[in-house]
């Protein structure tokens, strides 16, 4: 059986995509920090779902998840942070936190992709990056969140260029979502008009499954079928 690795696996997109994978029957390596999350978010799932809990941003937890899963198929980079909460202006987001922000969003999934990149290669392998429509759009308050999925994005892009082999690199961009992190960021507002992650599961499969040629797919896309 194929085996993957989804990152962020207790809550939100990861835990809906981690499902998913297990029921596909994929061989699973997961994490999250929160270990007794983690735990209650994977009971159901069965022996081959393994939870490593950790936090990505630390490079010895990276090379447990190395070493959990040697013969990785597929990396799923979903695990991500958000920053202060309420979004502050680029003006005055405290430096600190964007550092944090970025280690979290751009520098850890960096990270696992150096870990893997040569069994991934090994097996013809994929991996996706879970990014956001902030990448790219302009919207006041979400500076340093979108410019850190813009450097996963760009990450992602320039990898897919370097990988002559038989590896697949793509940006994932969900939509809005109604999760934990969602809600940070509209914090104190009434989210339930957002779709579940379970929404874009079919979308992840499609893509997964298909493998279109590198590149960046809005779950809107990719229900839409892909046009290669
Ligand atoms: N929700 C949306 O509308 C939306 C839209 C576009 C893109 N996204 C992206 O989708 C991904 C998932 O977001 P979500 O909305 O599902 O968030 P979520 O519900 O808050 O879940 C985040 C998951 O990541 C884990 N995590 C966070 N920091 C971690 C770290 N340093 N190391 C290991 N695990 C960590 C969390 O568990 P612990 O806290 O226990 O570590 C949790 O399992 C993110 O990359 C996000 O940027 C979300």
């Amino acid at each position: 059986m194929p085996t993957a690795l989804v990152t962020g696996a207790s809550s939100g997109l990861g835990r809906a995509l981690t499902r998913a994978l297990a029921e596909d029957d994929w061989d699973l390596v997961v994490d999250a920090r929160n270990a007794e999350a983690l735990r209650q978010a994977t009971q159901d799932l069965g022996p081959r779902v393994r939870a490593v809990p950790g936090d990505i941003t630390d490079p010895a937890h990276r090379q447990a998840l190395f070493e959990a899963a040697p013969d990785l198929d597929l990396l799923v980079n979903n695990a991500g942070g958000l920053g202060p909460s309420p979004l502050p202006a680029l003006g005055e987001i405290p430096l600190g936190a964007l550092e944090d922000l970025y280690r979290v969003n751009v520098i850890a999934p960096l990270g696992l992709i150096q870990l893997f990149l040569k069994t991934l290669a090994a097996h013809s392998g994929t991996i996706v990056n879970i990014t956001s429509d902030a990448a790219s759009g302009v919207y006041p308050g979400w500076g340093g969140y979108g410019s850190s999925k813009a450097a996963l994005e760009q990450i992602g892009a320039v990898l897919g260029a370097e990988c002559t082999g038989g590896v697949r690199v793509y940006s994932f961009d969900p939509g809005d979502l109604r999760t934990p992190m969602h809600q940070m960021a509209f914090p104190g507002e009434d989210i339930s008009d957002r779709p579940l992650p379970e929404s874009v599961v079919p979308a992840f499969r499609r893509l997964i499954q298909e493998r279109p040629p590198n590149g960046r797919y809005p779950a809107a896309d990719l229900s839409e079928g892909i046009h290669q």
